[in-house]
C-alpha cells in the first residue's frame, strides 16, 4: 500500500479564498474589514519568519494587518499597555503576541491580559475553557487546521481510535479535545509513555506533534492509519545544507498509511489559514 498524500497547501488556499470572499462581502455589505495585529517582542529569526508570513496572508485576503515590533528588553507593563491598547481599538479584531516571548516575560500573563473574543490564537485561558467545557470557543490555529485535514478525509471521525502525540498547550491538549468532541476515542501519549510504538499501533488517527525529527516509524503505526504530521524539524543533509522534516518517517510512514501529511505542504500551511478564518469569525460576532 502507498498512502495518499494530503494537500495542505491546496486546501490551505482553498481555504483563504473562501476567506477573502467573505471578508470582500463583510466589507461591501457592512463597511467593515477585520484587522489582525501581530505583537512580536525580540529579533528571533524563526519569529520573524511567521510574523512576516502572518502579515502578508493578512493583507492578500483584504483584512488589515497591522505590526507591532518590539525590542527584546520591552518591559511587561509596555507590552500590557500595548495590548490594552489594541483590546480596546474597533479596527482590531484579532490579537496575536507570537511565542515565545523573552524570559523576563511572563507569557501566561500576557496571553490571558489579550480579550478573550479577540484571542485568535486560542491560547487564553477562557477559550482552552470553553474548548475543554464544550462551549462556542476560539480554537488554536494548528490543531483546528489539522481537524479540518482529518474531516475532508475521513468524513465522520465518530469512533474512531485517535492517539496523539505530544501534550503542548498549543497543539497536543487542543487537539485531542477536538477529536474528543468529534467523538474519537482519544489517546495522548507523552515523552513518559511506555511503549509508544504500541499505543500509537492503536490509532485510526496519528497526530504527532513532539518535536522530534522522524521519531515516528511506519512499523508503529496501525495499516491503514490517518498519519498527521504537526513537526517542523529542521535536519542536516548528508551533502550540505539543511532540510525540513517532521516528526514521522515519512519513507516508511507511507508504505503503512491510508493518508499521510507530508512536510512540508502539509499542516503549515492549513495553520496561517486557520488564523485568518479565526479572525473573520472574531470579526463577524461583532459585526456579522
Ligand atoms: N509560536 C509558534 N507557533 C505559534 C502560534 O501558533 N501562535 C503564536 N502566537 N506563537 C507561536
Amino acid at each position: 500500500m502507498t498512502a495518499k498524500i494530503i494537500d495542505g497547501k491546496a486546501f490551505a488556499a482553498q481555504l483563504r479564498a473562501r476567506v477573502a470572499e467573505e471578508v470582500a462581502q463583510l466589507r461591501s455589505a457592512h463597511g467593515v474589514q477585520p484587522g489582525l495585529a501581530v505583537v512580536l517582542v525580540g529579533e528571533d529569526p524563526a519569529s520573524q519568519v511567521y510574523v512576516r508570513s502572518k502579515g502578508k496572508a493578512t493583507v492578500e485576503v483584504g483584512m488589515k494587518s497591522v505590526e507591532h515590533r518590539l525590542p527584546a528588553d520591552t518591559s511587561q507593563v509596555a507590552l500590557l499597555e500595548l495590548i490594552g491598547e489594541l483590546n480596546a481599538d474597533p479596527s482590531i479584531h484579532g490579537i496575536l503576541v507570537q511565542l515565545p516571548l523573552p524570559a523576563h516575560l511572563d507569557e501566561t500573563l500576557v496571553i490571558n491580559a489579550i480579550d478573550p473574543d479577540k484571542d485568535v490564537d486560542g491560547f487564553h485561558i477562557f477559550n482552552a475553557g470553553r474548548l475543554a467545557t464544550g462551549q462556542k470557543a476560539m480554537v488554536p490555529c494548528t490543531p483546528l487546521g489539522c481537524l479540518m485535514l482529518l474531516r475532508e478525509e475521513l468524513g465522520t471521525l465518530a469512533g474512531l481510535e485517535a492517539v496523539v502525540i505530544g501534550r503542548s498547550n498549543i497543539v497536543g491538549k487542543p487537539m485531542a479535545q477536538l477529536l474528543l468532541r468529534d467523538s474519537c476515542t482519544v489517546t495522548v501519549a507523552h515523552s513518559r509513555t511506555r511503549d509508544l510504538p504500541s499505543v500509537v499501533r492503536r490509532g485510526d488517527i496519528v497526530v504527532a506533534a513532539v518535536g522530534r525529527p522522524q521519531m515516528v516509524k511506519g512499523d508503529w503505526l496501525k495499516p491503514g492509519a490517518t498519519v498527521i504530521d504537526v513537526g517542523i524539524n529542521r535536519v542536516d543533509r548528508p551533502d550540505a545544507g539543511t532540510r525540513l522534516v517532521g516528526d514521522v518517517e515519512f519513507d516508511s510512514a507511507v508504505k503503512v498509511a491510508r493518508a499521510i501529511t507530508p512536510v512540508p505542504g502539509g499542516v503549515g500551511p492549513m495553520t496561517i489559514a486557520c488564523l485568518l478564518a479565526n479572525t473573520l469569525t472574531a470579526c463577524c460576532r461583532i459585526h456579522g
